[in-house]
């Protein structure tokens, strides 16, 4: 399948219409995803990135379609993790006389990914390509999200090509992003932002003003995945600046895992809490929850209150993920708080605030543990502690 997205200028990317999983099992999807690769047709011919490995057939067709593999001249590596360079051995294969081109840092993960592929052009920021009538500028964009990766600009289309940032895993049969139906849109764009790029938040908001310094202004985006952004596509990358700040309105997210329903109750009872304070909340049961999701909320709160019961002097396992992913993420401004049931010893207060800790969420009030099961007056001081945590909340998101 192709699509011409400007005169001369091609998609020539792959739909990936039914994958439920990404990185392995670690990224849910809900709505596939697309493997985004662009065709410049000029005087010099350039690919920009190319598909996952199991979609080479019809990749390899569809440029076909277009131009003849043989014909390329350029391959322009943005970023060389496999589901953007699983085509390199292939197209190479077909037209050894392709020149590669990538950036410093690509040249470490080509080596490691594609060691036959030793002819590579490096370039770095404000390096030009000429094409004849076109050319591509080069800005290195280092640990959005890996350290190879880079965008390339065409300043006579006004188009850049940002490989992974602003795009989202979608799959769809309209390429642009207002073809689309927006609530899908946005809710895959945070998701992306919120699991693959939350980790580099600085380094976002360095490079977006990095990049503006430059002026190359665009009229379009045409990300890896998903949807390109050819209406208004500052949209998305004010999007970007604001997730990345990290500074959202006042907002809760309640995680919890019960083993019989005491936790459960005082999660509920905080909620109780948050909501009498104004405080729009998520509550997210540990046991059906989607990790991903999860993550996603917390980006779009100010604080998490975590919760569940001792067991074996220890947290339970199943919310040991949750925390993980918030330490390996490390969302940017938020606060947090964590409660619990217990038996005899008690430790999960302890357990879970050091894991907030880790991951960089400030505990702003003493966790809340109550033996066995909670009577009506633990749940009023449920309520007491879901409404403090709901005044800070407040107070840092002023
Ligand atoms: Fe879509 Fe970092 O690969």
């Amino acid at each position: 399948m192709s699509s011409e997205i400007r005169p001369g200028i091609h998609w020539v990317g792959s739909i990936e219409w039914m994958l439920k999983h990404f990185h392995g099992h670690e990224l849910s999807i809900y709505r596939g995803t697309t493997y985004n690769s662009y065709l410049i047709l000029d005087e010099k011919i350039a690919l920009i990135d190319t598909v996952k490995n199991t979609h080479i057939e019809d990749f390899l067709r569809d440029i076909d379609r277009v131009v003849p593999v043989e014909k390329i001249d350029y391959l322009v590596v943005n970023h060389a993790e496999p589901d953007h360079s699983g085509a390199i051995p292939a197209l190479l294969a077909r037209n050894p006389r392709l020149k590669v081109v990538c950036s410093k840092g690509g040249q470490t993960s080509m080596a490691r990914h594609f060691p036959a592929a030793r002819d590579l052009q490096v370039v770095k920021t404000g390096d030009v390509l000429s094409l004849g009538k076109r050319s591509l500028r080069f800005f290195e964009a280092q640990m959005l999200h890996w350290p190879d990766t880079m965008f390339s600009y065409c300043p006579e289309e006004k188009i850049l090509f940002s490989n992974d940032a602003f795009g989202q895993h979608y799959a769809h049969a309209n390429r642009f992003a207002d073809q689309v139906d927006q609530c899908e849109l946005w809710e895959e764009a945070v998701k992306y932002f919120a699991n693959i790029l939350t980790p580099f938040c600085s380094q976002i908001i360095k490079k977006i003003q990095e990049y503006s310094a430059l002026n190359w202004p665009f009229e379009m985006i045409c990300p890896s995945h998903g949807a390109i952004w050819r209406k208004n596509p500052m949209q998305i990358v004010e999007k970007y600046l604001e997730w990345a700040s990290g500074k959202t309105p006042p907002s809760a997210v309640v995680i919890y895992d019960s083993i019989w329903h005491g936790t459960e109750r005082m999660a509920k009872a905080i909620c109780r809490g948050i909501e009498a304070e104004g405080v729009p909340y998520k509550l997210f049961y540990a046991g059906v929850a989607d990790l991903n999701d999860v993550m996603t909320a917390i980006l779009l709160s100010r604080g998490v209150a975590i919760g569940c019961p001792t067991l074996n002097n220890n947290l339970m396992p199943s919310i040991a993920p949750y925390l993980e992913e918030m330490r390996g993420l490390r969302f940017p401004n938020k606060i947090g708080a964590a409660f619990g049931t217990f038996g005899w010893s008690g430790e999960v207060i302890k357990r879970l605030e050091e894991a907030l800790e880790k991951a960089q969420i400030k505990v702003v009030q003493p966790g809340l543990k109550v033996q066995f099961c909670p009577n009506e007056d633990d749940l009023k001081t449920c309520e007491t502690f879901g409404r403090d945590f709901a005044r800070q909340i407040k107070a840092a998101a002023q």
